[in-house]
């Protein structure tokens, strides 16, 4: 064994030691909701990010089949040959969806960030960040080149303070999640737009968990709080609520039209294929119009899995977004939690450190709109009762 291959051996075993170790779940999704294993063991999925449950709606396959017969690949990057007429089709629609002039498609949600962050912001800049920022935001403020502020989470005292001592002479730019991933709560957008004006800031939210989420028309945190128009650069993925892959950042033209010419993961890439689009463009069209189905789904099933939860006393970050954060400090008790509900075939995930900080390890629960009551009830019933079983120190 290579004295790397020994350094790494050792590294993995203390992430073993400490309760982190990683690995992949193979599934194959038979429902949006229901999954089977290489072993053939089926699995109620409470932790995807699907949710509309649109993955498995006949338009949003139709759609993509129908798009295979232009290839299955894009062959090219987006300036060359690899833009399909899918991806303008989808770009004006997701437009005037979040209330833009235009929008940029990327390959993924995490290149959309990198690509606008790394494209955009310059080394004189300022980057207010929240603390609780997605990794793809963090990872984008750490190639560009700029100061990277890093304020408390949703603290505007504390993102006020770094604003009013801030000299620079370049661009400031305040980026947050608009529905932080795993804390599922929202982002004071009327405190953050207030600050943006009065500071001169480009003001950056990523909708990631927001579209088909938040706002009447399901269009996420600017539609939430009614300010629409009013957010400068909103970033999204095709792969949460609009059941496909890929990522998008909708503004004023001015702003796509540069990161057209400038943005390095946007140029550099193969473009992603017309069955994404397409797929990603059916999903958008039945969440605008079918919002019984969905939107409204959603939430109602949200509501109820948050209230058999509080019932059940188990101790949940409270809020109203499909991402439940089940808090249990310890990674450890995490995971132990996480293997006694796939035992009993619910699939849950246990986040840990590094993606939280230490000590706040938790179960990420997610609903979706494919939920049916009776899958709600029987998963907040067996969270409860592990919850209980944990708390009298019995389950450890
Ligand atoms: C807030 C946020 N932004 C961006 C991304 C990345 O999106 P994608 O999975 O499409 O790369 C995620 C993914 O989980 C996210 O939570």
């Amino acid at each position: 064994m290579s004295k790397l291959e020994q350094i790494l051996e050792k590294k993995l075993q203390l992430i073993e030691e400490h309760g982190l170790w990683r690995q992949l779940t193979p599934l194959r999704f038979i429902t949006p909701v229901r999954a089977v294993s290489e072993t053939g063991r089926e699995y109620l999925v409470f932790s995807s990010n699907n949710y509309l449950g649109l993955t498995h709606a006949p338009e949003v396959i139709a759609a993509a089949k129908a798009a295979n017969d232009f290839g299955t690949g894009s062959t090219g990057s987006p300036l060359t040959t690899g833009r399909h007429f899918e991806g303008n089709i989808l770009e004006k629609a997701l437009a005037k969806f979040k209330h833009t002039e235009s929008a940029l498609i990327f390959n993924t949600g995490y290149m959309t960030n990198l690509g606008v962050i790394y494209g955009l912001v310059k080394k004189n800049d300022v980057i207010f960040s929240d603390e609780l920022n997605h990794a793809s935001i963090i990872d984008g403020c750490r190639i560009c080149k700029a100061t990277v502020k890093v304020y408390k989470h949703s603290d505007m005292n504390d993102l006020e303070a770094l604003l009013q001592k801030d000299t620079t002479a370049g661009q400031r730019y305040i980026i947050t999640d608009g529905v932080f991933s795993m804390d599922g709560d929202i982002a004071k957008l009327p405190e953050l737009v207030k600050l943006a004006q009065k500071y001169e800031a480009c003001l950056y939210v990523d909708d990631a968990h927001a579209v088909g989420v938040l706002g009447a028309d399901g269009s996420g945190t600017a539609a939430y709080y009614g300010l629409q128009g009013q957010v400068d650069l909103q970033v999204g993925t095709l792969s949460k609520a609009l059941a496909s892959e890929g990522g998008y950042v909708a503004g004023k033209k001015v702003y796509i039209d540069y990161l057209i010419n400038k943005s390095r993961p946007f140029i550099f890439s193969t473009a992603i294929s017309p069955a994404s689009m397409a797929a990603a463009k059916a999903a958008l069209d039945l969440l605008i119009d079918k919002k019984e189905l969905y939107l409204y789904k959603l939430r109602s099933n949200t509501k109820l899995m948050r209230n058999l939860l509080a019932k059940y006393k188990v101790n949940i970050i409270a809020g109203q977004t499909p991402i439940i954060p089940i808090m249990l400090g310890d990674a450890k008790i995490t995971t132990t939690f996480a293997h006694k509900l796939e035992e009993q075939g619910i699939l849950v995930s246990a986040i840990r450190p590094t993606t939280v900080p230490i000590g706040q390890s938790r179960l990420r629960l997610t609903v979706t709109a494919a939920h049916s009551e009776e899958e709600i009830r029987i998963t907040a019933a067996a969270i409860g009762k592990i919850w209980q079983e944990i708390k009298e120190g019995s389950g450890k």
